[in-house]
């Protein structure tokens, strides 16, 4: 058997302040009727004082090193996937690995928006393929309500902040990650896009006054692409590793908007209780959405061994992906 990745302890930290719909409602022209009939959103949490993406991280992290019953002196990388990083520098990886006492372990950011825990999972089995002792920290983690435009209807609603974290290893027993696939299209990036901030627009008054600073998204166009995008990453997972859709236990999707796997599950013709759902709970929260869904799936015990488990994502670059995995 070739060493394969699998995933001993999965982990997540929501921060502390609840907004739900109802409080949009008082912030800008909105109705909780129209955001849950458009994307299925009711609440989402976003960080209060003190609380920032390394801490989300970190917590996230904590919980799986526990649950994994790893020590973290043990960890050999830690790879966070983000675009709402405390800092351009340090990462949100080394504050991590600071906060963790993590002083063996390698540790960058990775920027691959909703898809960056997959990415992040894609590097991670890479590694282990050549070496399974090694011990690797992958994680998800955004503060989005820092890149918000609060008085943007169209986009305010959608998202949250949060954080979900796996510590991957390896096996020579027949399981684990079966298949990742990466894709990108950068022509489309226009589409979801924070133009400012970066260094081709720096902070000056005129960026400010076009908001350059906030998440900008033609919904839509968007939505056209997430829908076609997942469902052709989903059927390249099946087919990669001769899987039927009804063969499949769970398939954990980027919660970007209930009508998005709604979509997804009708494609693939799965039943509703093959799709996790949390968007309800936590709205969009970019990398760090599928992490948070798998660990709430693992802690539910949706997962059990042998369980066949797919995870496609989708986000802003435009970039997508899909890992199928034998839990
Ligand atoms: N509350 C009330 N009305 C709103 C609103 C809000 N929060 N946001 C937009 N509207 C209005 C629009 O102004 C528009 O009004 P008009 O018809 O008078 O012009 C109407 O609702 C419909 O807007 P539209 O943008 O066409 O709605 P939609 O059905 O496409 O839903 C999204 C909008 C954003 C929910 C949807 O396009 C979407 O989910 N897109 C994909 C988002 C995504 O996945 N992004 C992240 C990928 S990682």
């Amino acid at each position: 058997m070739p060493n394969r990745a699998i995933i001993i302890g999965t982990g997540s930290a929501l921060p502390s302040r609840l907004l739900t719909n109802r409080d949009l409602e008082a912030m800008v022209e909105t109705s909780d009727e129209w955001i849950k009939t458009r994307t299925g959103i009711e609440q989402r949490y976003i960080v209060g004082e003190g609380e920032t993406n390394s801490f989300l991280a970190t917590r996230a992290a904590k919980n799986a090193l526990e649950m994994a019953g790893v020590r973290p002196q043990e960890l050999d990388l830690i790879i966070v996937g983000t675009l709402t990083p405390d800092t351009p520098m340090p990462s949100v990886a080394c504050l991590v690995q600071k906060e963790l006492g993590a002083k063996k372990a390698g540790a960058f950011d990775l920027s691959a928006t909703c898809s960056g825990f997959i990415y992040g999972l894609s590097i991670a089995d890479k590694f282990i393929r050549d070496n399974r002792k090694m011990k690797i920290l992958v994680i998800g983690s955004e503060v989005l309500s820092r890149r918000v435009n609060w008085t943007d209807r169209t986009t305010c609603v959608l998202f949250g902040d949060g954080a979900g974290a796996a510590v991957v290893t390896g096996t020579k027993e027949d399981r684990g990650i079966l298949s990742t696939h990466l894709h990108a299209d950068g022509a489309l990036g226009d589409l979801l896009t924070i133009k400012g901030l970066g260094t081709a627009h720096p902070v000056t008054m005129e960026m400010l006054e076009l908001g350059w600073q906030y998440i900008q998204m033609q919904g839509r166009e968007v939505f056209k692409h997430a829908v076609k995008a997942l469902e052709s990453v989903a059927w390249e997972a099946l087919n990669a590793n001769g899987w039927t859709t009804d063969q499949v236990d769970l398939l954990i999707a980027h919660q970007a908007n209930m009508r998005i796997l709604d979509f997804l599950r009708e494609k693939l013709g799965l039943t509703t209780d093959k799709v996790f759902i949390n968007i309800h709970k936590y709205g969009n929260t970019s990398a760090a959405s599928i992490p948070i869904a798998l660990d709430e799936a693992n802690r539910s015990r949706l997962l059990l061994p042998g369980s066949k488990l797919l995870m496609v994502a989708f986000g802003g670059g435009f970039t997508w992906g899909s890992l199928a995995m034998r839990w």
